[in-house]
């Protein structure tokens, strides 16, 4: 099944993802002989464009946001040679005939055994639409494979998003869906696996004996942007915890798969989104803070409040910020909390997983505060790529002074690393779906994250302010210090 060739449906042909990342991605894949040399992509979209347009639009793309220097002329025909474009409106079914026809003459014209892989890339509320036409028309009746990726958000809560579910399971197999977790890209999200389980140093002592705490940080310094509308509605829990957050957690907490299958895999994850520690009102309290941004000084200039932004309501209770302590009740991790905090118009865009160690059972050394630092493995996911190991070293000299010191690696590739988008698009069309949310991952995020939504809706003076451009809510640390811990710094 390794790198066949394939036909591309890619709805959302020309928007915002195709050009930034989907068309740099295809790019590098090709480039790099990574995906089969016999491939073609329709892509689709409302308004009318001449192919030429299309192509234009695809290099223009490639050209702005590819990691990778760009090609020789005749190197670019050949790419764009495989770019075609079908306009039509998703929900009206005489544009999937036209489709359909355009498919079949691309698999005759370039010798490709009907693999299709559909790629939504367009609004959530589409996807059911799309998917049950696109059965209708039989573009799902293939010979070859049939996939279907599928852009976040998966559903708003758990009903919407088993309606949803139910409706694509009528068109394609659990199997050949692939939902986008764009983290599960990354390359060091993907390394936590590999550390953990590729090092015996580390795996013998993660667990309760020797953890104290996991922090999780993914800060940003953007702003709502042009996406109020979608954001204002969905909240950085939707945005941000659902997915991205769990899915870290569930990377740092699981059991060694028993085969690096993604079954094996996911069935670990699964485990541990069912362990998770539920929730009474109090605890929401007591274990959740929400946060949006007031006005404040970013990079040195100013930037305007969460309410003064284009198109969110002056009064809107929506949360940019989101900090929780999660407990994980199995035997692994009985009494351990993960802490994460993630939210916008932070000061620093930093995303980093802290596992913080216990101290020695008696301390031999005193520093000036009398005091050993933790040893903490950082395990950097962006910008910086990375691993720091903190421990604890004799200073030089007469003194017997200790002093933290670090172990740092980067990530230091030359053409620099692939881009979560290269790597999942890479996974998906050789039928990996290991780094894919399965949807009983899905369905059991959204029943641990659905009370938390609706007490917060309940209660608007659950939201508390933070300053734009500085580390987030007072309350966000409140909840490190009052067990006797502060968050790590991202470098
Ligand atoms: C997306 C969210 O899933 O992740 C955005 O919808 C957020 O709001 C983005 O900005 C962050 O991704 P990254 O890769 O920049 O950390």
């Amino acid at each position: 099944d390794r790198q066949n060739p394939f036909v591309m449906v890619l709805f959302g042909g020309a928007g915002d993802l195709a050009r930034r990342k989907l068309f740099p991605a295809l790019y590098s894949l090709h480039r790099n002989g990574w995906i089969h040399p016999r491939f073609a992509v329709v892509g689709l979209g409302r308004s009318a464009r001449e192919r030429q347009e299309y192509q234009s639009i695809v290099r223009e793309s490639v050209q702005k946001y590819s990691r990778l220097d760009t090609d020789t002329e005749q190197d670019w025909a050949a790419f764009l040679n495989r770019f075609h474009y079908v306009s039509l409106d998703v929900t009206e079914e005489t544009g999937y005939q036209q489709l359909k026809q355009e498919v079949e003459r691309l698999e005759q014209e370039w010798e490709i055994p009907q693999n299709r892989l559909f790629y939504l890339a367009i609004s959530p509320r589409l996807f059911g639409d799309v998917v049950s036409r696109l059965k209708k028309v039989k573009l799902t009746e293939t010979n070859g494979w049939r996939r279907l990726v599928i852009e976040k958000p998966f559903g708003h809560d758990y009903p919407s998003a088993k309606a949803l579910n139910d409706q694509i399971s009528q068109s394609f197999l659990e199997e050949e869906i692939y939902r986008i977790d764009h983290y599960l890209g990354k390359e060091m999200v993907q390394n936590i696996e590999v550390i953990r389980f590729a090092n015996n140093l580390f795996e013998a002592m993660w667990n309760n004996r020797y953890i104290s705490n996991v922090q999780i940080t993914a800060s940003e310094t953007v702003g709502v942007g042009e996406r109020a509308a979608y954001y204002d509605q969905a909240g950085a829990l939707r945005d941000m915890v659902q997915n991205h957050i769990l899915q870290i957690v569930t990377m740092v907490a699981m059991e060694p798969p028993s085969r690096l299958k993604p079954e094996a895999i996911h069935d670990e994850k699964v485990k541990v989104l069912r362990s998770l520690r539920g929730w009474t009102e109090a605890d929401v309290a007591k274990r959740m803070v929400r946060g949006q941004y007031t006005a404040g000084l970013l990079n040195g200039s100013t930037v305007p409040a969460y309410r003064e932004e284009e198109d969110v309501p002056p009064n809107s209770a929506n949360e940019t910020f989101v900090a929780g302590k999660w407990y994980i009740d199995n035997f692994r991790w009985s009494g351990v909390p993960f802490y994460f905090r993630t939210g916008k118009r932070l000061g620093q865009k930093a995303t980093e997983v802290v596992i913080q160690f216990r101290g020695v059972p008696q301390n031999l050394y005193f520093n000036k505060n009398n005091d050993l630092a933790p040893n903490l493995l950082v395990i950097k996911i962006n910008p910086d790529e990375g691993l720091s190991f903190q421990m604890n070293a004799k200073k030089p000299g007469g003194e017997m002074e200790v002093v933290p010191i670090a172990m740092e690696f980067c990530n230091n590739y030359e053409e620099g690393s692939p881009e979560a988008y290269e790597s999942l698009l890479h996974d998906a069309l050789e039928g990996d779906r290991t780094f894919f949310t399965h949807w009983d991952e899905v369905s059991l995020a959204w029943q641990f994250i659905d009370p938390i939504r609706n007490i917060w809706d309940q209660n608007d003076d659950s939201l508390c302010f933070y300053e734009a451009g500085k580390s987030g809510p007072q309350e966000a640390d409140d909840l490190l210090f009052k067990d006797g811990f502060s968050w790590n710094t991202p470098q």
